[in-house]
């Protein structure tokens, strides 16, 4: 493509300058003896006229104003200038001239002798009329003119030049033949008509005798017929000269005037002198000598010639007009050749650059893909290490969430220990009873964190790898029904249908018992988890001849999609079944399972129901040598000892009646702590237990307890989540919360704080610390009742506890005209129950809430006495009271006066 361009550039360039290439700029010299006659000038207008055809040829003029000497210099000058043509008219054949001429031949420049000529062969050519025959044409003419004879005067032009040395020449050559026919006198007048004249004045004697003159060319004929008329020469003789111009002063102008009688056409030259050196310079070959011709021009043919001459004067000025329109066309094309080079070459350069910049464009475009292309890689880079740096994040989130889970998980079991042991050594004397009591809780617990290590060891051991299988064949069906018998207590308890279903017969499975016990106790110790009262647990269990199949099955509290997914893995904080304490984790349950080259699959539905599916291959030959156990035996269920943990209900228990009206409510998931605390407390609180977040929440609404005590660990929700509620919500917001918790962090101390907890106590806990922390927070919160029950306007520094006493009392002020506005309608308007509203009114005020309507009541009838505009029983019916004398009665027995001494007092 580039190329192409480029060949069609320089074709264009080649094309432009071709005719420059062919029409040389010659530089011609033209060294004229004088320009200032007429017969020069048309010479000159000759020449320039032909020149024209040769636009780009310079002519280089010098007159030498008859001056041989000057004509000399003017040469050497034109040679020095640099000339590639030299035409000469020669003033004389002097010698010096004729070596001047000379000497440019000599030095290679063509030389055209125009008119007059040199006695030298040093020239290129001549161009002039035939001056001896123009003589002989004057000789044969005279005697036409005196055919009787007569006396003739001859004025010569300058006498060294060649015109007049041959025209005299011919002329006596013709005249010889007519004897009868005198030149009287030669005079020299230089080709000049003021020499010419003043001869003629110092010649009249001569001229006066004289029938002819003959001067050599037509200016001095007429200028010394001038003379002669002047100096009334009569008879005038005829005028006859040599030249024969058209024009107004011109020779044929003379004749037909009368002055001249006759003269003889010299043709000036010039012209064809431009035409031969056209040659010369073309290299042409050219003839030594151009004569042109010459005619006599007399009344005779005057006409005739006159027209011809008129006519190509005419013509000439057409040709002029023509070079002029050349000329202009010419310019016209050389500016419209620039132009139309300068719109090339600009059309060229926006062409290149054009070219450049779709060129820079299409580099630009191409670096941007690239760049877009290198930013869609750093941006798939980049999201892909956001994506492994959150998965590491959420790990490591997850990893930390574990080992909080698990040091949570071994804070419970040493409160347990640590707690009845604590209590056991602070008395000084102790039964029997609580001897025993405290050391099971010891033990049991001491079990459970022995069995947590055991699990840890287990997790560690899948972690690395290293957990091997143990196989032996044994009967499936039986191993089952025990496992499955051992819950059976549990399940009568809790009226749930526990069934083991499938074959009656024996089925021999390849199993590792110990680890198929920890996974089905697992599944199974989840389902009771999760399995409401009177609901079904099924243990069924299938066989193909290939593998059996062994689905454990509830219709309990099921899985979101969220937790189904997440099911098995360890980390998963969503799941909240998620436990060490029920046995091995759902995690490890698999890991179990995938060793014994099984399945195991889970099915769940929210509120319907979980179906976990283990699939196992039968006989051994999917299993190594490594993998079967060398002593085969018939393993027994190991029961963990935390299984009594699920010997415990779930919902709310009974409260405990003590002798003390400070009701507690106690949130706790871990059944054995909950326990402990609650046969601790009940000496000196009326104390309820629950088990879950929601049991809890339901258990403060209706109780509206004096003091919570919550876990931050629930396995339904948070104690954090859970006391924001119970302190945002205004019928619980007063209650003061001690979060009791196996978090010992700083920051979750302060996050239960944030949240609203009165007090933070960590487990291990001391059981007396407790109590005092209980009784402490009992007596600050009957400071504050005594500080709400003495005003009405609310400044308390609990913000929930203010809003809600505000409403309360403005409540009761909007309603306070209507007798029959008493606590049931108070209750519907506060959006509590009865129970709940005279509970927190109690806890607040220390009074109830009717007594607090009347006690409104009262202020308002108080402010209406001390305004003195209404009566008594109007104030009365006012502030709601049903008659003016049970107002009164009321009045007297609250403030010793009656409603008119009150008034009276107060309007003094
Ligand atoms: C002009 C002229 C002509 C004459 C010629 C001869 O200068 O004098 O009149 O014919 O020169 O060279």
């Amino acid at each position: 493509m580039r190329a192409y361009f480029w060949v069609f550039w320089l074709w264009v360039v080649a094309t432009a300058c071709q005719p420059l290439v062919n029409k040389k700029n010659y530089r011609i010299g033209f060294s004229q003896c004088t320009g200032g006659d007429n017969w020069r000038q048309v010479m000159l207008h000759d020449m320039q006229r032909q020149l024209a055809i040769h636009p780009n040829w310079q002519l280089l003029y010098k007159d030498a104003s008859n001056s041989t000497t000057a004509q000399i210099k003017q040469i050497k000058e034109l040679t020095k200038q640099g000339i590639d043509l030299l035409i000469v008219s020669p003033n004389e054949s002097s010698p010096a001239l004729t070596l001047a001429i000379e000497a440019v031949f000599k030095q290679g420049i063509p030389v055209i002798l125009l008119d007059r000529k040199i006695p030298s062969e040093s020239y290129t050519t001549f161009i002039g009329a035939n001056n001896l025959e123009i003589g002989r044409m004057v000789g044969d003419y005279l005697p036409s003119l005196l055919p009787k004879g007569g006396n003739i005067v001859e004025v010569w032009g300058l006498a060294s030049s060649s015109p007049a040395q041959e025209r005299h020449r011919g002329l006596h050559e013709e005249l010889s033949k007519y004897p009868h026919l005198h030149v009287i006198k030669e005079l020299y007048g230089q080709w000049e008509k003021d020499t010419a004249s003043h001869l003629a004045q110092a010649n009249l004697d001569v001229l006066r005798k004289a029938q002819v003159v003959f001067a050599h060319n037509d200016i001095m004929a007429e200028s010394i017929r001038a003379i002669c008329q002047k100096e009334n020469i009569r008879p005038l003789p005829y005028f006859v000269g040599i030249d024969g111009l058209p024009g107004p002063k011109g020779g044929l102008q003379k004749i037909q005037d009368g002055i001249l009688k006759a003269t003889f056409l010299y043709p000036t030259g010039g012209e064809e002198a431009i035409e031969v050196a056209a040659q010369v310079l073309a290299g042409k070959a050219t003839q030594r000598e151009y004569l042109l011709n010459s005619i006599r021009i007399d009344q005779s043919n005057l006409r005739v010639v006159k027209a011809q001459s008129d006519k190509l004067l005419q013509q000439q000025q057409d040709i002029e007009k023509l070079n002029q329109q050349i000329n202009y066309l010419a310019k016209t094309y050389s500016s419209q050749k620039e132009a139309f080079y300068l719109i090339l070459a600009c059309l060229i350069l926006s062409v290149l650059l054009g070219g450049w910049a779709v060129y820079l464009l299409r580099t630009k475009q191409a670096a941007n893909r690239q760049l877009a292309l290198q930013n869609q890689q750093i941006s798939e880079q980049k999201s892909k290490i956001e994506e492994v740096s959150e998965k590491a994040r959420q790990a490591t989130e997850e990893k930390l969430r574990f080992y909080s889970y698990i040091s949570h998980e071994f804070r419970t079991p040493l409160s347990l220990i640590l707690t009845p042991v604590e209590d056991l050594l602070a008395q000084k004397a102790i039964s029997q009873k609580e001897l025993k009591t405290g050391l099971t809780y010891v033990q049991k617990n001491a079990h459970r964190l022995l069995h947590l290590v055991d699990q840890l060891l287990d997790l560690r051991k899948t972690d690395a790898g290293k957990q091997t299988l143990h196989a032996s064949e044994h009967d499936l069906v039986a191993w089952l029904r025990e496992i499955v018998s051992n819950f059976l207590p549990k399940a009568i308890k809790l009226k749930i249908d526990l069934q083991l279903l499938g074959p009656t017969q024996p089925v021999l499975v390849w199993f590792d018992a110990e680890k198929l016990d920890k996974v089905v106790f697992n599944l199974l110790s989840n389902a009771f988890k999760y399995t409401p009262q009177g609901g079904r647990i099924h243990v069924i269990l299938t066989e193909t001849t290939s593998q059996i199949t062994l689905a454990i099955s509830d219709n309990g509290e099921g899985m979101t999609e969220v937790e189904k997914q997440h099911a098995f893995d360890l980390f998963f904080s969503g799941l909240s079944r998620f436990s060490l304490g029920t046995g091995v984790g759902l995690a490890l349950t698999r890991e179990f399972v995938n060793l014994h080259h099984g399945d195991i699959v889970v099915e769940s539905t929210k509120h319907q129901g979980t179906t976990f599916t283990i699939t196992l291959p039968k006989g051994d030959a999917h299993l190594g040598l490594d993998e079967k156990n060398k002593y085969p035996e018939l393993p027994l269920p190991v029961l963990p000892a935390i299984f009594d943990d699920l010997d415990t209900v779930t919902s709310a228990s009974i409260p405990i009646s003590s002798p003390s009206n400070t009701s507690v409510v106690l949130i706790e998931d871990n059944l054995d702590l909950s326990h402990y605390i609650i046969t601790k407390l009940t000496p000196l609180f009326t104390i309820q237990g629950f088990s879950t977040g929601e049991a809890g929440w339901q258990g403060v609404l209706s109780v509206v307890p004096d003091i919570i005590i919550c876990d931050v660990m629930l396995p339904d929700t948070n104690g954090y989540a859970l006391t924001e509620r119970i302190k945002e919500d205004f019928r619980t917001s007063h209650i003061p919360i001690v979060m009791l918790t196996a978090k010992s962090q700083t920051d979750a101390q302060i996050e239960g704080i944030r949240a609203g907890a009165d007090v933070y106590i960590t487990k291990p806990f001391n059981t007396t610390y407790l109590i005092e922390t209980l009784k402490t927070l009992c007596t600050n919160r009957a400071k504050i009742q005594r500080r709400f029950s003495s005003e009405y306007v609310f400044v308390n520094e609990n913000k929930a506890e203010k809003r809600f006493l505000n409403e309360l009392t403005a409540r009761i002020e909007a309603r306070i005209i209507d007798p029959d506005f008493g606590v049931e309608a108070l209750s519907n308007d506060m959006g509590m129950s009865r129970v709940q509203l005279y509970r927190k009114t109690q806890a607040l005020l220390q009074m109830n809430v009717s007594d607090y309507i009347t006690e409104i009541r009262l202020n308002k009838a108080k402010s209406l006495l001390r305004s003195a505009e209404l009566s008594i029983a109007e104030v009365a019916f006012a502030a709601g009271f049903k008659s003016a004398a049970y107002f009164t009665t009321l009045f007297r027995q609250k403030l010793n006066q009656t409603p008119s001494e009150y008034r009276k007092e107060m309007t003094k």
